[in-house]
């Protein structure tokens, strides 16, 4: 959480911390990935056999060191818009008896060489937790029921058995199942009506709940602000006797998936468009509650969180889906990666998890070719918020001038500002104090009073460049982390166009 105070011209600006209160448990899962069968991600991205970076499996080693070095705590698979007609069972067993198919979402052919196992022990060599979307398009109740049995069952049964004809004795246990994806999109295949969807996933959770109890479901919501998730709230945040086993401390939907892109050709309301998504958690949040209240839950059932499974900075016209999406992002785009990360950290209290789309080549921070890897501009902001904006958000109050001018999408005016310095605070359980700044201005440097708050020990990340149109490439890192120190003295300057990560133990 954080409040801003605006000053004008005349006045010093300020940064205010209180590292002895802790306003919420930051949840390591806000660091996510997703892996999306869609252009390079997956082949050619995670997986490369023959390729002599890879590994006797085919994973590419590079990929793994840099996924590991981010610390990703949980990977959503295998769509995205792909899942709408994946058909699981073509992507098990012998890789020479696996079907070629057509692919329609993103136009190509899914040849099923890398699937569910390969997937799951990508999962627990990299150390995360694999997320899986059903599919709510071509799929069926069967279908899904069939697949949480192959990954999560230990009995005497056809699909667990199948499983480990394949070689895997025990269960993978995955945790976390998404009730379709983004099913109120047009350009899905079978669109539902909101009235459809809920009654589906309502009735999918309660037998998949019945099959595996430990599972987590998260709703498909649309963007946090839309008909759409007030409805399939309502309708599917309930509690169900039956399918919980009468358990009065179990949810049967989780979490509640919304999903935002931020782009503009303009700095400034490239940077400060992912306000738009602070503003549609705190509706989303409040539609969580309303339905709770509607709905008259036991207070003693948890509230289900929000789980932002696809967020990033994409302009689907520069860097198209069918061709792969590959995003070349510049220093503006990184410092509106940093404002997004401020927002999850600043609304820690409702997020459940976020995913950055994607993690490999498909709008992504990390780039694969044949030769090594690229880490694009917003890779640098993504590892310092992974490494160090952990354990608890703490208040902050910045007081400085706004940016006045157009935003993206029109509507953040009026709903929620826009101060030059974007900021958040965290404390982590060994008592580190991070305070993340954004200045997103692209003329101005701002000197701020930090009233003494920091000591005078501080290490100092910073990761600017010479303008905001930069970008890395495999050769060049202009934007990268510089890595400094402050004493405490005087105030702080933060960069024009900068992100700067200040840290201290208190
Ligand atoms: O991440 C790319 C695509 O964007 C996903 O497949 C889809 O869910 C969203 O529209």
């Amino acid at each position: 959480m954080a409040t801003f105070t605006k000053l004008s011209a005349s006045e010093t600006p300020t940064i205010q911390i209180n590292s002895k209160y802790k306003i919420s448990k930051i949840n390591d899962n806000i660091y996510g990935g997703f892996t999306e069968h869609m252009g390079r991600c997956i082949y050619g991205g995670i997986y490369d056999p023959g390729n002599n970076l890879s590994d006797e499996n085919g994973y590419r080693k590079d990929v793994m060191e840099a996924l590991k070095e981010l610390n990703v705590p949980v990977m959503r698979y295998p769509g995205g818009n792909f899942v709408a007609t994946y058909r699981w069972e073509d992507g098990i067993g012998p890789r020479e008896q696996r079907p070629s198919r057509p692919e329609l979402a993103w136009l190509g052919t899914e040849t099923n060489q890398f699937g569910t196992d390969e997937f799951l022990q990508w999962c627990e060599l990299l150390g995360t937790e694999p997320y899986f979307a059903l599919n709510f398009g071509t799929g069926t109740l069967l279908e899904a029921l069939a697949w949480i049995e192959y990954c999560n069952l230990d009995g005497d049964t056809h699909y667990a058995n199948l499983r480990r004809k394949n070689g895997r004795q025990k269960p993978y246990n995955v945790k976390y199942w998404a009730l379709g994806n983004e099913c109120w999109g047009p350009w899905q295949v079978e669109q539902m009506t909101k009235e459809a969807y809920a009654e589906k996933a309502y009735q999918w959770a309660k037998a998949i709940k019945l099959l595996d109890p430990s599972v987590e479901l998260v709703l498909c919501g649309q963007d946090g602000t839309s008909t759409w998730d007030a409805y399939v709230l309502k309708q599917c945040i309930k509690w169900n006797a039956h399918a919980l086993g009468g358990s009065t401390d179990k949810p049967l939907i989780s979490m509640h998936s919304i999903h935002i892109y931020t782009s503009a050709q303009e700095h400034l309301p490239n940077a400060t468009a992912p306000r738009s998504a602070e503003r549609a958690i705190e509706i989303t949040a409040g539609l969580i509650d309303l339905a709770r209240i509607e709905n008259q839950i036991p207070h003693s059932v948890p509230r289900p969180t929000i789980c932002f499974d696809e967020w990033n900075v994409w302009d689907p016209t520069r860097a198209p889906g069918d061709k792969g999406a590959e995003e070349k992002y510049t220093l503006s785009d990184a410092l509106a990666v940093a404002v997004w990360l401020n927002v999850f950290i600043r609304q820690s209290k409702y997020i459940g998890m976020a995913n950055i789309a994607q993690s490999v080549n498909v709008i992504s921070p990390l780039m694969t070719s044949e030769t090594g890897i690229t880490k694009q501009t917003t890779w640098w902001p993504l590892l310092l918020f992974s490494k160090y904006m952990r354990g608890s958000t703490i208040p902050v109050n910045v007081s400085c001038g706004e940016y006045e001018g157009p935003t993206q999408p029109a509507w953040i005016r009026g709903t929620i500002e826009t101060p030059w310095l974007d900021v958040s605070a965290a404390i982590s359980d060994d008592g580190w104090v991070s305070l993340a700044v954004v200045n997103v201005s692209d003329t101005d440097g701002i000197e701020v009073d930090l009233m003494g708050a920091a000591g005078t020990d501080i290490q100092v990340h910073t990761v600017t460049g010479s303008s905001t149109s930069v970008f890395n490439t495999q050769d060049n890192q202009e934007v990268r982390i510089e890595e400094s120190k402050w004493d405490g003295k005087g105030k702080f300057l933060f960069l024009k166009h900068s992100f700067t990560l200040l840290r201290w133990k208190v």
